[in-house]
């Protein structure tokens, strides 16, 4: 491999160095381009330009392969805790019994939030998205720990706001889901681990205990896992940005909840259970819909297929799949809308307009079936999305605060717009 590539422009020779990785892209570095040569590059969507080097995730979208810290995520959803997961992503190597233990005990002892968070729930109609509230509930945190705001934090303190997040993050979801059913707000358990405790505030009530099972819990843990990082997606790149203009974590999360919940990106797994249940209730004529979304003047898309990286059949997906019928089994219930997203998936796979794509389905096309088994309503399935990803944001904020190439992120721009001209006096304007 040479060390630089060549770029000839207007007749001129320029060597740009090359960055080597040790495993995937080999990124060319333009980082003095404008200086030498006066010109920018153009990447609308950044799917050529890489913002960092980072060591926490490695996708392969042509052979499908994602690994936590080189560690393939199947091994990781069938062998860790979520808990252990996040960990991994976030320090780098999966914990001892000690720190494991620890981490553990620091989300019990934290879980519960300040009294006086209640009320800002109060203001919100019950009709309000849950990420609405998720989001402005993070940045809403930093209010509490002012001593932790600094530009510059030393590690102690950033695994302080760490512990603060991971564990309220349950337990502002919940809140969420309380709030939008009306019913009151459930306290965390310091005897329950990490999704157990999740399950109890989202459905105990006072008056009745929610009964706690261990294939509901598996579930939900392998969904958070397989949610838990993915390298520079559109959440991840907003938190790294928002964090480089020396943002604190809790704002840095905040923007990235909102950038999640986009029906692009962590928004699609409820769009999937919303078309699904659209396929449903109009007797599941899915070619209908197939022929829409092939339609290029027409802007609907069928919700949980294709990936910027993905080229193949997202490695989450297929674990989730098969996810789904060991719960159903287990729980002796069965989702029509299961059925049809496997008749839409085998329609879309023989399809030659998606086949020449190399759309196939991601990680939100089966995630919303299982959620909804859970008894969890669709308009929360991003806000599950969030709990998984956070060890990833935060791992990445990490990376990014550490890091000596970090600079505050500001692109450039092509400029098409009026050279110039001058103001119009509005009695002369037409
Ligand atoms: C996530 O980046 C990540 O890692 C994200 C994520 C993570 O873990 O963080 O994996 C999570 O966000 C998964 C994606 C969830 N989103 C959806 O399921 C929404 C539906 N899918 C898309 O809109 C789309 O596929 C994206 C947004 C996922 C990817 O968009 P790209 O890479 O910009 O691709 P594109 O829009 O340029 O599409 C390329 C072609 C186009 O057709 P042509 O113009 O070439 O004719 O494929 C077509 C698109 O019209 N296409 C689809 C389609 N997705 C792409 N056509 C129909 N249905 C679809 N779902």
């Amino acid at each position: 491999m040479s060390k630089t590539a060549t770029l000839t422009v207007n007749g001129k020779v320029y060597e740009l160095p090359m960055i080597e990785s040790t495993i995937g892209d080999t990124g060319i570095d333009i980082s003095k381009l404008r200086s030498q040569t006066s010109f920018i590059t153009l990447d609308p969507g950044f799917a050529n330009t890489g913002s960092c080097r980072s060591s926490i995730t490695y996708l392969d979208g042509e052979k499908g392969v994602l690994r936590y810290r080189g560690i393939p995520i199947k091994e990781v959803a069938e062998k860790a805790t979520f808990v252990e997961t996040a960990y991994l992503l976030i320090y780098g190597e999966l914990p001892t019994k000690e720190q494991l233990s620890d981490f553990s005990h620091a989300f019990s002892r934290h879980a519960n939030l300040h009294e006086d968070m209640k009320n800002f729930f109060l203001g919100y109609p019950n009709t309000g998205h849950p990420m609405a509230m998720l989001s402005a509930m993070i940045c809403a945190l930093s209010a509490y720990y002012p001593e932790l705001l600094k530009p510059e934090p030393s590690d102690q303190e950033i695994d302080l706001m760490t512990i603060q997040l991971m564990s309220k993050i349950r337990t502002i979801c919940a809140c969420t889901y309380k709030k939008s059913i009306g019913e009151p707000f459930i306290y965390a358990r310091e005897d329950y681990d990490y999704v157990a405790n999740f399950l109890h505030m989202m459905f105990s009530t006072p008056t009745k205990e929610y009964k706690i099972q261990k294939p509901v819990v598996n579930a939900l843990r392998t969904l958070l896992i397989l949610h838990g990082d993915h390298e520079q997606n559109c959440s991840t790149s907003t938190v790294r940005l928002v964090g480089s203009s020396w943002a604190n974590l809790f704002a840095s999360i905040s923007a990235g909840v909102c950038a999640l919940w986009g029906p692009l990106h962590g928004g699609a797994n409820q769009k999937v259970v919303e078309m699904l249940e659209e396929m449903h209730s109009t007797g599941a004529d899915i070619t209908k819909y197939i022929e829409r979304a092939k339609d290029s003047n027409d802007p609907y898309r069928l919700m949980g297929f294709g990936h910027r990286v993905y080229k193949n059949y997202d490695p989450r997906a297929r674990i989730i799949k098969s996810k789904c019928d060991d719960l159903f089994n287990t729980l002796g219930v069965h989702d029509p809308l299961l059925d049809i997203a496997v008749k839409l998936e085998n329609a879309v796979l023989k399809d030659d307009y998606f086949k020449e794509r190399k759309l196939y389905p991601n990680v939100d096309f089966y995630s919303g079936i299982i959620y909804k088994a859970i008894g969890i309503p669709a308009n929360m399935f991003p806000v599950l999305f969030a709990i998984g990803r956070l060890p990833g944001w935060i791992a990445h904020w990490r990376e990014m605060k550490a890091s000596k190439e970090t600079r505050i992120g500001r692109p450039r721009q092509v400029y098409t717009g009026e050279i110039e001209r001058d103001f119009v006096p509005i009695e002369k304007r037409k």
